[in-house]
């Protein structure tokens, strides 16, 4: 079965699209079969991977973004998937396993003008066209808004892991404790919806330390956080093994660089990369962490 994973954190700019789209690479390259779910109206992880033209073309009529889902005569959420999205300047796949669903900034409009059916939220119906492509998958990702409206709640409901990226500073502390709160919220709201079959409501197994600068000092932020983090377990709100991953990810300009590209990390050629100063090598480290994370439930 699929492992379900959201990346949320109350606070934007934390990492969450870079991370999730990263790990997501070396999954594939790795031979799993991975599919991530852009559920962030702001589109960052599909225009990173699609580039603009492409997702252009997408938004303006070929094909449709996850926002179809919500409109009336709905397509099948595996017509809107990209197979093996990345693909090179000459339109070759270079990354095969390596799925997209598509956004759009009208995404926005699920929050005011979703009606849907009656009695039936909009992550109800996510999750039912979801399960239709779950066996195809090793892996499926979601890249979640830095709230719970109603777009972060389809990768929520939908995913039984979350994990939080984070930078080593204060206002991470206080994203990571708004998290906790609307998450309980939406789990007691959603409680009615989840039938025995979906497992567990997610709970947060971890926190990914991004974007740490090398002459920082990460052991106070990390100490707050931890100590944060045992209290919330105590009060069972995050998951029995819950944890601050161990593998971290460095600061280094070649993240925007891949954005411009249009490539994850790991693809972007070597001789760019020659300034990555190992970051690829802190990727695969937080991937394999992640893989090994045998994630618990507080009941
Ligand atoms: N490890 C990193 N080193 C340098 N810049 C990074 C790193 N990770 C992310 N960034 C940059 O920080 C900004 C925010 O990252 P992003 O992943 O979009 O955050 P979020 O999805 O949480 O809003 C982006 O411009 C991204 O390119
Ligand atoms: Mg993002």
């Amino acid at each position: 079965m699929a492992r379900r994973i959201a990346f949320l954190n109350y606070k934007g700019g934390v990492g969450k699209t870079s991370l999730i789209v990263n790990i997501a690479a070396c999954l594939a390259q790795q031979g799993a079969r991975v599919l991530l779910c852009d559920l962030d109206t702001q589109s960052n992880a599909s225009i990173w991977l699609l580039r603009l033209e492409r997702w252009n073309r997408l938004v303006s009529g070929a094909g449709g973004t996850v926002f179809t889902l919500f409109q009336p005569n709905p397509p099948k959420l595996s017509d809107l998937i990209v197979r093996d999205v990345v693909e090179d300047r000459e339109g070759k796949k270079i990354l095969p396993g390596l799925d997209l669903l598509p956004t759009s900034f009208n995404l926005v409009d699920l929050e005011a003008d979703y009606t849907g059916t009656p009695g039936k939220p909009a992550y109800v119906h996510f999750r039912e066209e979801l399960s239709v492509v779950e066996k195809d998958y090793d892996f499926i990702l979601f890249d979640c808004p830095p709230n719970v409206l109603r777009a972060s709640q389809c990768g929520v409901f939908s995913a039984a892991e979350i994990y939080v990226p984070a930078n080593p500073d204060a206002l991470s502390l206080i994203g990571f404790t708004l998290l906790v709160e609307k998450l309980a919220s939406f789990h007691d709201a959603a409680a009615g919806f989840r039938r025995h079959a979906l497992g567990p409501a997610a709970q947060i197994q971890g926190i990914l330390f991004n974007a740490v600068k090398n002459n920082t000092d990460v052991e106070v932020p990390k100490m707050r956080m931890q100590l944060r983090l045992n209290q919330f377990k105590t009060a069972k709100r995050v998951a029995r093994g819950a944890k601050i991953f161990s593998a971290q990810v460095r600061d280094a300009t070649i993240v925007r660089r891949a954005v411009t590209l249009g490539l994850p990390v790991a693809l972007v050629s070597t001789e760019t990369a020659a300034d990555s100063g190992g970051i690829v090598a802190d990727y695969r480290a937080m991937t394999r962490e992640i893989f090994q994370h045998t994630f618990s439930y507080q009941t």
